[in-house]
């Protein structure tokens, strides 16, 4: 099954691409959500309007959808969205623009912009496929990691061997199957947590923080969509997700959180504390709305439990621990301080001196700090690629 991956077809002009109309519909079947993105001569091939159709979804061809209203298609977006990437069929001349950074369309965006694993199906004649040019872009693909699924070598109507021709959609779809099991983060179940706490003063009134889980959701999707289980524990945030291999916890206080954390962690093999838990809670919640005094008014705090030290003394050694350091003054330090003190495998410290980085900004600035005090320096990013960079790393100690 391919239940909710998110898979791109980009499909080009070729005569093969009839073949990707049954590619959708099986990649549909199995579950998978498809957006298909078609060249302008790929549209000569097969229409738009079957291509919608099968895959529940618009085609995209153009950068601007309606130009008169300026609407147009974000293809960093839809890089961003996809799961895998497979151009089926790919021409020469998409090879060719694929190797040079070519970008005179919207397909060759959404290439140049994927952060997925891209797949490419060639299709052409047997002398276009045979020469030293197209050869040689197959070999640079290859080499940075494009996945080509060579031509079948099997026998043509005609009884000619069919290099050159496309792979069929049963066997691309098996390999998509493959890919997605073999993956590291197959198995795997992650359990996150996000967002601020609120610890409750009164009926009415709480000690928050300014967390918009974010981060927290972004880590969420991206481990999701590597493919493995995420327990999403949360606190008060709107943010969303609907991913089906995500089950989100929706939690108010620290003690709740914590309760939740407990109550999944035994068989997670990553957990990952990005949620901005409160340190302290009133020590006395009033029952009933507290009136307005002439006085001052003093508040008794009582500390929260630290959820992720807690988790630090029960690691098992199939567990893999990261924090979250948010830190004002001397953060190396302070960072490598928490590090060793919650047992963490690694730590992830953002500065509140970073212009852009930490609480409700769209974007992050990390470091990673391991625990064999291996440190790591990022550059500003959105914080789904943080999110992206993060994961990177836990797959590397996974791997
Ligand atoms: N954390 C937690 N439970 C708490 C407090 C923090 O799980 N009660 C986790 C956060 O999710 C984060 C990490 O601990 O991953 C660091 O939190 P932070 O508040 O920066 O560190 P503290 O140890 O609380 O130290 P300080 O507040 O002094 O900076």
């Amino acid at each position: 099954m391919l239940k909710g991956k998110k898979i791109i077809i980009g499909i080009t002009g070729s005569i093969a691409a009839y073949k990707a109309a049954f590619l959708i519909r099986l990649l549909v079947k199995e579950g998978a959500e498809v957006k298909v993105v078609t060249t302008d001569s790929a549209n000569e091939f097969i229409t738009p309007l079957t291509l919608s159709t099968l895959s529940k979804n618009p085609v995209y061809s153009q950068f601007t959808s309606d130009k008169e209203s300026g609407t147009w298609t974000n293809h960093v977006e839809l890089g961003l969205w996809a799961d895998i990437m497979l151009i089926a069929p790919a021409t020469a001349n998409t090879l060719a623009k694929m190797t040079h950074g070519v970008c005179d369309n919207l397909l060759m965006a959404v290439y140049l912009s994927a952060k997925c694993p891209v797949w490419v199906a060639p299709a052409m004649d047997l002398d276009m496929y045979r020469h030293f040019s197209t050869l040689s872009n197959i070999k640079k693909l290859k080499e940075n990691g494009v996945r080509v699924l060579e031509s079948a070598h099997g026998e043509l109507a005609s009884g000619l061997v069919g290099e050159g021709r496309m792979h069929e959609p049963e066997d691309i779809v098996d390999s998509i199957k493959d890919f997605f099991n073999s993956s590291v983060w197959a198995n795997q179940k992650v359990l996150i947590t996000a967002g601020p706490t609120y610890e409750a003063i009164d009926p009415v009134r709480f000690i928050g923080n300014h967390s918009s889980g974010k981060m927290g959701y972004a880590l969420a999707k991206e481990a999701a969509k590597r493919g493995a289980d995420v327990v999403l524990v949360s606190g008060p945030s709107s943010q969303f997700t609907n991913h089906p291999n995500i089950r989100v916890i929706s939690v108010v206080s620290a003690q709740e959180m914590h309760e939740a954390v407990i109550e999944n962690y035994a068989d997670a093999n990553v957990i990952i504390a990005s949620a901005a838990v409160a340190d302290y809670r009133p020590k006395h919640v009033a029952e009933q709305k507290m009136k307005k005094k002439d006085s001052s008014l003093q508040i008794e705090l009582e500390p929260t439990t630290d959820i992720l030290a807690d988790l630090g003394s029960k690691k098992q050694p199939n567990q893999l621990l990261i924090g979250f350091a948010l830190e004002t003054e001397n953060e190396l330090d302070n960072a490598k301080g928490k590090l060793t003190r919650k047992n963490l495998d690694f730590i992830v410290l953002n500065s509140l001196n970073n212009q852009g980085a930490g609480f409700k900004h769209d974007t992050n600035q990390i470091t990673i700090i391991d625990k064999n005090t291996k440190t790591t320096y990022f550059e500003l990013k959105s914080k789904e690629e943080v999110a992206h960079d993060i994961l990177n790393t836990v797959e590397e100690f996974l791997g």
